[in-house]
């Protein structure tokens, strides 16, 4: 077996589901264990509590002259409904064909263990870790990372670095070294309509009152236009436009159109007008409704006017889009053309900043050069912005001052977030070679 493979193992079986209460003890056990993991290998491990689930942190002994290098993770993982979709149990991992399959496989343990395994190899060889380390790995990353930005406040000193790196995004294929120097933003709202005090007798009371159900999805339907870009006052106002030069790199990358369609199963691919199928994933904003409900869902027909409905949304943001002002200008939206006879509620979720680094600095070669020596000189390292959000990253910049570098190994049919994700033994494989390549190219 992969050496360091069993540790992995051990991890995926904690159900750390940050968002579900019921997994709370689960949560903290993967914390636990990942503190007692850092203490074996000679690091020197912190377990800080918070409002919400712990962050484990582990540092070797720092030494002046030294760069340091903060290491980021996340040891929660999202929901693995539905469960009934999984082909084997979704928290016992399974190796079929090479590959993991298990919830958190990709997002984000696989790829945070392979830094552990490479530090622990180092270590284990008798060799100090060419740079001062902090290694930091929280419990909250998908429910937005509520607790992370004050901790970053209040400990400034103690988390004083040079950089922060992190693997918790995608590559453009298998075997190509992918660094990753823009994320999009988020910002998540829900959405009531209430209309009657009770459900109503669509016979006796329809025609009368209006249906929340339908006005939900007139609502829902003013968010875009026919040509795919967003029908809200001032929303593309501060969209910093593509460079030149990241257009033709993505150009460079081929057609990906057939690619994406057969990932995603759709039907066609549908999006904004003027933009490539990569441009719209990775560098223009978009608007989701998440999730869209009211009234009967069960079998048979009931004919029920019902009291309430509701829709879920979030926005991608792109630099210099800030998620406060777009939630602003939704409100504003929704209560312009929110339809007559329901009353209009809005419950604001979570946001993060979007971001974007220069690949061309001196700290981002340098990541470069980590991946070719991980992934071979077979590929030239492919340079991309990605669509999914990690809203931490801004506040390390705001908060720390630092740049983030994004050496992720996820690979395009990784299922991240849905049944069956699965992360390949030979990633994890090449994710130890590349910390040991990125601590010593970082020094
Ligand atoms: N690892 C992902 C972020 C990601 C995915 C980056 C794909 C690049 C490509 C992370 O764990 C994640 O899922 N983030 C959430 C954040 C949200 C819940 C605040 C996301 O993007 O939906
Ligand atoms: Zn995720």
């Amino acid at each position: 077996m992969t050496p360091g493979l069993d540790d992995l193992l051990t991890v995926l079986r904690f159900p750390s589901v940050s968002t579900d209460p019921k997994h709370k003890p689960d949560v903290r056990a993967n914390a636990d264990w990942l503190v007692n993991k850092f203490r074996a290998i000679g690091l020197k491990p912190e377990l800080h509590e918070t409002p919400g689930h712990p962050i484990a942190i582990a540092r070797n002994e720092h030494k002046p002259g030294r760069r340091t290098v903060m290491i980021y993770g996340h040891y929660d993982v999202q929901p693995a409904d539905p469960l009934n979709e999984w082909k084997t149990p979704a928290f016992e991992p399974t190796i079929r064909d090479g590959r993991i399959y298990c919830r958190g496989s990709t997002d984000n343990k696989g790829q945070h263990m392979a830094h552990l395994r490479g530090i622990e190899e180092t270590l284990a060889a008798g060799e100090e870790l060419p740079v001062n380390l902090i290694f930091l790995i929280e419990g909250e990353e998908e429910i937005g990372s509520p607790n992370l930005k004050p901790f970053l406040e209040a400990h400034r000193e103690e988390l004083k670095c040079d950089l922060v790196a992190i693997s918790d995004t995608g590559m453009v294929k298998e075997g190509v070294g992918t660094f990753t120097y823009g994320l999009r933003g988020i910002a998540c709202m829900e959405v009531r309509l209430h209309g009657p005090s009770i459900d109503l007798h669509s016979g006796i009371f329809g025609g009368a009152v209006m249906n929340p159900n339908t006005a939900i999805a007139r609502l829902a339907a003013t968010l875009h236009h026919d040509d795919g870009r967003i029908a809200i006052d001032g929303f593309y106002d501060d969209v910093q436009p593509l460079q030149d030069w990241e257009r033709k790199a993505w150009q460079g990358l081929g057609e990906t159109n057939h690619e994406t369609q057969h990932l995603t199963g759709a039907p066609a691919l549908w999006g904004e007008t003027g933009f490539s199928e990569l441009e719209q994933r990775w560098a223009r904003p978009t608007a989701e409704i998440n999730g869209i409900g009211g009234g009967w869902q069960g079998a048979g027909s009931k004919t029920v006017i019902p009291r309430e409905a509701m829709m879920k949304l979030s926005f991608r943001l792109v630099p210099h889009q800030h998620p406060d002002k777009i939630l602003a200008q939704v409100e504003a939206h929704l209560r312009k053309h929110c339809p007559p006879g329901v009353r209009l509620e809005i419950i604001p979720g979570h946001s993060g900043m979007p971001y974007v680094m220069d690949p061309h600095s001196t700290l981002g070669q340098a990541a470069q050069r980590a991946l070719a020596s991980a992934f071979g000189p077979e590929h030239p390292i492919a340079l991309i912005r990605e669509g999914g959000s990690i809203p931490i990253v801004q506040a390390f910049k705001d908060v720390l001052g630092v740049e983030t570098l994004l050496l992720g190994l996820a690979l395009p049919d990784c299922q991240a977030h849905a049944p069956n994700e699965n992360f390949p033994v030979s990633s994890f494989e090449a994710g130890v070679k590349l910390n040991k390549a990125l601590l010593r190219e970082l020094a």
